[in-house]
């Protein structure tokens, strides 16, 4: 697979900037910007992360995963919003610092050859997402444990093993469901000794963590998000898996190109009792996705909504597509909302196309995790290929679509915020990340969940622009 690197951020079709140019500079301030009018209700915190960084002493990294963590950090009330934004003080963050070098990640290699690289894993960037959990906030990375935070200042602590209960290499994936009737997180993380299988967790709310079952699966391969169900965890392991290790293994080649998309393998659906109970498998065909919107159990069926992506042409092309993100944006942003029907007697899988939109970072009330949702919400490339400038609410009952879109400019994933004066499903606003080539600013937007063709409500617009973000999480405000 050939890979071209660019050293610096070349012009894209949309404008003169990338929306993944580097962040270096950490900021802390009030912003004096702020158009329209700030909800009376809407009082909380946003974070945001994503790589802040791409490049490092001249270095490149060169793969969309491989930036260090930045987390940004909203404070917002009906009067004021407050921005501070800190790269999580990682290991790998403060080494890059001392030898301006590029970390080992999913495709960049360290400087040095073979014999730099030869058995070593991806370093653990911290980029990917963030848990607020009884106010700690963690920020994550598939690969590896989270990050210990402090949810005011960003000030990083550590790493965080929850009291040993995470081993080894303490994988802990960045996509944690809090189930909202209990308070309850639950997460898993891959682990490939002695044998591959998925560990599952739950985090009770005094931040013990359990362990709720480990889940052998056939092969070791990319999973990246699962489902949480009233009774189920839900896996989706779709498969691109490890095909060609040793190559990696020797540090020829980096750790991107041991995995092989093979649709001869099929998908395994595999359906993990939170109480601790014996799993369940279910074969079906292939299927390629990253993200889930959200599951929920009806009568002998598990409903899984999830953004499914064309992986026809296999994964060295898409892994391409990631490797020149700086170029365009390719598919990422081309996936289909696609509802999974799971027929846990028959074991059969029905799966239904729920529009033709082509979207990413699907996202739903959090107050209906683990059961039937209505409506979810989008970012969505209004271009199949381009970058997302649209925030889009469906309703999954009758297919009404209705879109925010900001021509020329991108999105990001957009979260719910739910109105406490307002109760009820879709009744609140969804908070993004707004990236403006023409000014190189990113501006914060709040969008009527209901009716996002209606303009944001409020525009709060940084004094400098923000990478695009992976993911993140609001925390409304307690009432005093
Ligand atoms: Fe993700």
């Amino acid at each position: 697979m050939s890979v071209s690197v660019p050293t610096r951020a070349p012009s894209r079709e949309t404008g003169g900037e990338s929306p993944w140019d580097s962040q270096h500079e950490e900021f802390d301030y009030e912003i004096d910007d702020i158009e329209g009018q700030i909800p009376s209700s809407l009082r909380g915190v946003l974070f945001r992360i994503g790589p802040g960084r791409f490049e490092i002493g001249g270095h490149p990294m060169t793969h969309i995963f491989d930036g260090d963590g930045m987390v940004s950090r909203f404070d917002i009330s009906p009067d004021r919003i407050h921005y501070r934004n800190r790269y999580v003080r990682t290991r790998s963050f403060k080494r890059a610092n001392e030898t301006q070098l590029p970390p080992k990640g999913f495709n960049t290699q360290r400087v040095g050859g073979p014999l730099a690289n030869a058995l070593k894993f991806p370093e653990n960037l911290s980029n990917t997402s963030v848990l607020v959990h009884d106010d700690v906030l963690y920020t994550l990375w598939e690969g590896g444990r989270p990050h210990r935070l402090d949810a005011e200042t960003l000030e990083t602590y550590g790493s965080e093993s929850f009291d040993g209960a995470l081993k080894r290499i303490g994988a802990f994936s960045a996509h944690p469901k809090v189930d909202p009737n209990t308070g309850d997180v639950f997460n898993f993380g891959l682990d490939f000794f002695p044998r591959p299988m998925i560990r599952c967790y739950r985090l009770d709310k005094s931040k013990r963590l359990h362990n709720v079952g480990t889940v052998p699966i056939p092969k070791l391969g990319f999973v990246h998000d699962f489902a949480l169900t009233e009774r189920h965890l839900v896996f989706v392991l779709g498969p691109l898996v490890v095909s060609r290790p040793i190559p990696v293994a020797l540090g020829m080649r980096p750790f991107g190109e041991a995995l092989s998309y093979k649709p001869e393998l099929g998908t395994t659906i595999v359906l993990v009792p939170r109480d601790g109970g014996k799993a369940t498998r279910i074969e079906t065909d292939s299927l390629f996705h990253f993200h889930v919107a959200n599951a929920y159990e009806a009568g002998p069926e598990t409903v899984v909504d999830i953004v499914a992506h064309d992986a026809t042409g296999g994964w060295a092309q898409w892994n391409n597509y990631l490797c020149n993100f700086r170029d365009k944006a390719g598919p990422a942003f081309g996936g289909t909302l696609t509802r999974l029907r799971i027929n846990r007697n028959t074991e059969a899988v029905v799966r239904d196309p729920l529009n033709e939109l082509g979207c990413e970072f699907p996202q739903v009330d959090p107050r209906l995790v683990t059961t039937a949702h209505r409506y979810a919400y989008l970012a969505e490339a209004s271009v199949r290929g381009g970058d997302p400038d649209s925030i889009t609410t469906v309703d999954t009952t009758t297919g009404a679509q209705d879109r925010y879109t900001t021509p020329g400019n991108t999105v990001c994933e957009p979260l719910f915020a739910e109105d406490p004066e307002n109760p009820g499903e879709g009744r609140g606003w969804l908070l993004s990340l707004e990236h403006r080539p023409s000014d190189k600013r990113s501006r914060l937007i709040v969008l009527n969940a209901e009716r996002p063709s209606a303009g944001p409500v409020a525009i709060a617009t940084l004094r400098h622009h923000v990478p695009m973000t992976f993911h993140g999480a609001y925390k409304a405000a307690t009432s005093e």
